[in-house]
Formats: C-alpha cells, structure tokens, sequence
C-alpha cells in the first residue's frame, strides 16, 4: 500500500482578473457557488478523501480565506441568541486548530512556484494539489476517486477531462501510453499546447495527487509556457520514475476559472437543492421559451 495521502495544498495566490470587477476587493476563491465559496467546495471535497492538513498558498489580498475557515465569535454568539446555533446546518466549516496553514506566494511565478513554496509545510510525503475554481459534481468527491486509484497504484494521480480539440492550449494535456477508457497510463504531459501540437484532447483539471520529488523539479524554476513556473513542466521531468496515471472520474467538472463555467456550475448546484430547483426550473422554462 503506498504512502496515505494527509496533505492538501491550495494554491489561492491568483489574481482573478477574469472576473473583474468583482474580484478586485475579494480573492476569486470566495465568489459563492448559490450560497458556498469556491474555496470550501474545494476544502469538503479534500475532507471526504481524508486529508488532514489543509495548506494554502496564498497572496496579498486573501485575508478573507483565512477569516472564512476560522471561528467568528460574533456572528456565532448571533445565531445563538437566534436559535440557529447548530453551524454545521448552516453550512459553516471550521478548520481543527493546527490542521491549517497559510504561506504566502509573494511572487506570482506560476502555479509550479506556488507549489513550490508549499515544500516545508508539505515535507517528504506523497500529497494532493486541488485547484479552486475547478468544481466537481460528483456522487463520490473527485479527490476520493483519485485517493483510491492511487492506494491501487501509487506514484502520481490526475483527474483528466476530454475537451474539444481546440480547447487543447487552456490546459495540460497528457500523452497516453495505456487507456482503458477510464484509467489512462500516461507517458508524457505538455501545459497548454496548440491543437496541432497536443498529443492527445484529455486535460489535467485541477486535482492531482504526487510524490515530494516534484519539489526538486520545481527547485530548478525553469520558466515554461507564458514564462510562468508550471506544475506540468515539472511532473513531466518525473515520468520514468514512477508510475503516472490518470482518472477519467465520474462526476461532472465545471471550470469556475471562465464565465461560462462558473454560471453552469451555479445552476448545476442551484438545481441540487431541493428548497431552489421548482422555481429555478420554471424560471429556466419561462427564459428558453420567451427569449430567442
Ligand atoms: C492549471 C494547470 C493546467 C491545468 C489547469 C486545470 O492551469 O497549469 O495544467 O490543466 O490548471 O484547470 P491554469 O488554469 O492555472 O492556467
């Protein structure tokens, strides 16, 4: 059995400026899936794989991810007067003290260098990356699935999507030596080539599970696609030293990172919840069927 997997980390250093001008004065990380920030989707899915200890990689102006995991004596002395002190039905999470811990960027080198500079917090052990404004629908959470691909087979994990060719230079793209149709063995990996040049239309999305050797790799900062420091880059210098896989996992992936993405997933979600799906569907009726 390989080494468990009790590390996460987060990279939540980015900018946002795709979704300017709500981003200016919040992280990109807390916009709000119906009433969730991306963020905490993304901390759940990690909890219902295992992981214990939560590392984010953060930057200037994301004060409020560390507020949003941390007790508010406030607000909670409120809802208790109210009646409403049970916060877990509130959706409320809190983070156990000393299973959390926040570093800093302080560069925006690429998401290789945010890894990176999660390297004494993670130590010499296999963990996961999971990045928040990729969103999963799932029956059993996406992180999950990997956790159990990898107890079967160790080395490095992806969740990999099929995307239209022309979709190739958004994401890393692997190169596939072995696909049984959900398992993929993979041989090589390229970080956003151009259709022509992609070996293959499965991405990487933003979950992974890797060995601590890829900090070596990332030691290096060698500057690859839009001279950022990419995770992709890295992985790839490890193929040959231990087994790579990915899972085409079952749920569906919304990429919160565009426009298009981030509106499918809050209805996607919105309709998951018994108290909003009739008036919603009616809504979503009455639109389609007035509007051209
Ligand atoms: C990152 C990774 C890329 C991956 C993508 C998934 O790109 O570098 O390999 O396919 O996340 O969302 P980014 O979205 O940060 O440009």
């Amino acid at each position: 059995m390989p080494t468990p997997i009790r590390k996460a980390v987060f990279p939540v250093g980015g900018l946002g400026t795709r979704f300017l001008p709500a981003t200016k004065a919040i992280p990109k990380e807390m916009l709000p899936v119906v009433d969730k920030p991306l963020i905490q989707y993304a901390v759940e899915e990690a909890k219902a794989a295992g992981i214990e200890e939560f590392i984010f990689v953060t930057g200037r102006g994301k004060q409020a991810i560390e507020d949003h995991f941390d007790h508010s004596a406030e607000l909670e002395a409120l809802l208790s007067a109210r009646g409403q002190a049970d916060l877990g039905a509130l959706g409320m999470l809190h983070l156990p003290p000393g299973a959390v811990a926040y570093t800093r960027q302080q560069d925006p080198l690429g998401l290789g260098h945010a890894v990176w500079c999660a390297r004494h917090l993670v130590g010499d052990e296999p963990f996961a990356v999971l990045l928040a404004d990729e969103l999963v629908l799932a029956d059993t959470p996406c992180l999950a699935q990997l956790v159990s691909l990898y107890d079967r087979v160790g080395g490095c994990v992806f969740a990999l999507a099929d995307v239209p060719r022309e979709q190739t230079s958004r994401y890393g793209i692997v190169d596939i030596a072995r696909d049984d149709g959900r398992v993929i063995e993979i041989k090589g990996m390229v970080e956003k080539p151009s259709p022509a040049a992609a070996p293959s239309t499965v991405s990487i999305i933003g979950r992974y599970i890797m060995q601590p050797s890829v900090f070596a790799e990332l030691e290096r900062k060698e500057k690859g696609v839009g001279g950022e420091i990419q995770l992709t880059d890295a992985l790839a210098r490890l193929l040959g030293r231990m087994p790579f896989h990915g899972l085409r996992f079952e749920g569906e992936r919304f990429d919160c990172g565009s426009k298009a993405g981030f509106l499918k997933a809050q209805i996607a979600f919105a309709l998951k919840r018994p108290e909003l799906r009739d008036e919603l569907m009616a809504y979503i009726g009455d639109q389609a069927g007035s509007r051209p």
